[in-house]
């Protein structure tokens, strides 16, 4: 039973591969994919395969999932051009034969008005279009968004009012994924992932308790947000796809409300405090 993970070069699928070892795969069944193949050079001194191959070069996806059964489809990071590369994922697992996809996708990505939100919910398409059994992960905010040691000289900013966000530690949404792959078959399609829901008000106020100095929220105008992004450096489309999820998690785009996440891992999630206490360490 051979599990190819993509993105395995990234932190997310290099931990989903981790926690796949820990389940017991043995090393042999596992393949890592992503195009910077040296950063996972490691993984193949311990008998991982790794393959590389880009989501816009249809052979090289085709080369390296052939002859694997299941695929843990980690989402690309290239804003703008995932339809298409994840139609080329979609198309090579299907020339591969391959039995069960679990997707990594984006908060409640069907009713969602959150631009991006509209990548994942066109791959989720494809994927069923595609009639191969697939789980779609709808991973909430990772905690590493926000740069909270920063926060503490500079405050938190953001435009997500009092939406809650369901923070959640990117390992542990990993984690989840490992769970959702090597499980038998497909017992649930989506799951909406995510922890505690807190505002970026609450997110603030954690900061403040657990380190002892002052850390405020500053809730801007998504307009206002953007050009704050620009400022520090932020090219100026993803300044505003950020102020543009922040719009949308202020009307509670960013909230979970499930325990799938509890149900994946079969163990409550980590509470906000201790997710903080690791973000600050
Ligand atoms: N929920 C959230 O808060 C949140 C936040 C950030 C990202 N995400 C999503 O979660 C995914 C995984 O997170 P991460 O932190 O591990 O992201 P990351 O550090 O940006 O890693 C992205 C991974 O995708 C691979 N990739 C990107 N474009 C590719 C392409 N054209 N062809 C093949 N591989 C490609 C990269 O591999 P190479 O560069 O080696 O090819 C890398 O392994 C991201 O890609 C993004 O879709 C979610």
């Amino acid at each position: 039973m051979t599990i190819v993970v993509t993105g395995a070069t990234g932190p997310f699928g290099r931990t989903a591969i981790e926690s796949l070892l820990r389940r017991g795969v043995p090393a042999g069944q596992i393949v890592a994919v992503g195009r910077s193949v040296e950063k996972a050079k490691d993984l193949g001194e311990r008998g991982v395969v790794v393959k590389s191959a880009s989501y816009d070069d249809p052979a090289s996806l085709r080369e390296a999932f052939a002859g694997a059964d299941k695929l843990l489809f980690v989402s690309g990071s290239e804003v703008g051009r995932r339809v298409e590369q994840h139609q080329n994922v979609v198309d090579a697992a299907k020339a591969a034969g391959i039995s069960k996809i679990v997707y990594t996708s984006a908060p409640h990505a069907d009713t969602s008005d959150m631009i991006l939100a509209g990548e994942h919910v066109a791959t989720e398409r494809a994927l069923i279009a595609s009639g191969i059994p697939s789980v779609f992960l709808r991973n909430g905010w990772y905690i590493e968004n926000y740069n909270l040691p920063t926060a503490l000289d500079h405050g938190l900013t953001g435009a997500a009012g009092e939406g809650k966000i369901s923070i959640v530690p990117r390992a542990e949404l990993a984690e989840a994924a490992a769970a959702a792959i090597h499980a038998d078959g497909v017992e649930q399609q989506v799951y909406e992932l995510g922890g505690e829901g807190v505002t970026l008000g609450e997110l603030a106020a954690e900061v403040s308790r657990q380190s002892g100095r002052e850390v405020t929220y500053t809730n801007l105008s998504p307009q206002d947000y953007t050009e704050f992004l620009v400022k520090v450096g932020l090219p100026s489309e993803a300044a505003a796809v950020f102020a543009d999820s922040d719009r949308a998690a202020a009307n509670g785009a960013l909230f979970t409300g499930t325990e799938d996440l509890q149900k994946l891992l079969g163990r409550p999630v980590t509470p906000i405090a201790e997710v903080v206490r690791g973000a600050l360490a």
